[in-house]
């Protein structure tokens, strides 16, 4: 009867995030990734190239507000999987605050960049179409919005490293399945 009982409930818990979950956690990685290499990468290249940069760049950076909006969302529907050897209180909560940050990050980052392309009150592109800009330019605010947004997108690298390594002691160190279920399914 205990046997059976504890199989329905282990069988109900889930023991990885959603597929969905899964899906657009590992494709805001690679927008992620897109959307710093566009600038970091533009200068090696001639400057009639800096258009597509561009264009890669806040496509990438649009698409990174929407998925994180998106999965915000999700995230606040759904169970988190249980880390199994359970962490510590303290540590679990270290996790929660570094998730929110990482959240807050990455829906500021690009709606700072929203916000600095349309003040700067021309015609830009973003997926190849014309996005909307302001009917007059206003560069002061848009020089304050670039330190801002430079800010956030550095401190973005630092916070990027530092939960990739959290996720990476997880799985090495403390040996529990915390990267495990953020990972894909197998297909046999
Ligand atoms: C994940 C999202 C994003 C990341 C990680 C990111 C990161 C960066 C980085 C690293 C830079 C270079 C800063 C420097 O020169 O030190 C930059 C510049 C810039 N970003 Fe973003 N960004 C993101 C989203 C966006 C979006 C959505 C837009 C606009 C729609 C945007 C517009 C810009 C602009 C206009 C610049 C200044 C480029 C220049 O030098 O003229 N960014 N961003
Ligand atoms: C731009 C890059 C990344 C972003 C924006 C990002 C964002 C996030 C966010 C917001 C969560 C919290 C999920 C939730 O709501 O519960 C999360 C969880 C997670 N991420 Fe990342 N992540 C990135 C890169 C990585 C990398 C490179 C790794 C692995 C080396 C990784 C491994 C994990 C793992 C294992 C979890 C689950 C943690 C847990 O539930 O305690 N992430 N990520």
């Amino acid at each position: 009867m205990l046997i059976s009982g504890s199989f329905v409930v282990g069988s109900l818990m889930q023991s990885k995030y959603s597929p969905l979950q899964i899906a657009i956690h590992w494709l805001v990685f690679l927008l992620v990734v897109g959307a710093y290499c566009a600038m970091e990468l533009r200068g090696f290249f001639p400057r009639s190239y800096r258009p597509y940069f561009n264009i890669v760049h806040v496509s990438c950076g649009i698409l990174v507000l929407v998925l994180m909006v998106t999965r915000l969302l999700v995230r606040l529907k759904s169970p988190t999987p249980a880390i199994v050897p359970k962490p510590s209180t303290m540590l679990t909560g270290l996790a929660h605050l570094g998730h929110l940050v990482i959240y807050l990050l990455f829906i500021a980052l690009p709606i700072l960049g929203l916000l600095m392309m349309y003040n700067r009150g021309g015609p830009w592109i973003a997926f190849g179409i014309v996005m909307p800009y302001a009917p007059e330019a206003n560069f002061d605010l848009v020089d304050t919005l670039k330190e801002y947004h430079e800010l956030l997108a550095n401190s973005g690298y630092f916070v990027i490293g530092l939960h990739a390594a959290a996720a990476l002691a997880h799985h090495y160190y403390f040996k529990d399945n915390t990267l495990l279920r953020m990972m894909p399914k197998k297909r046999h």
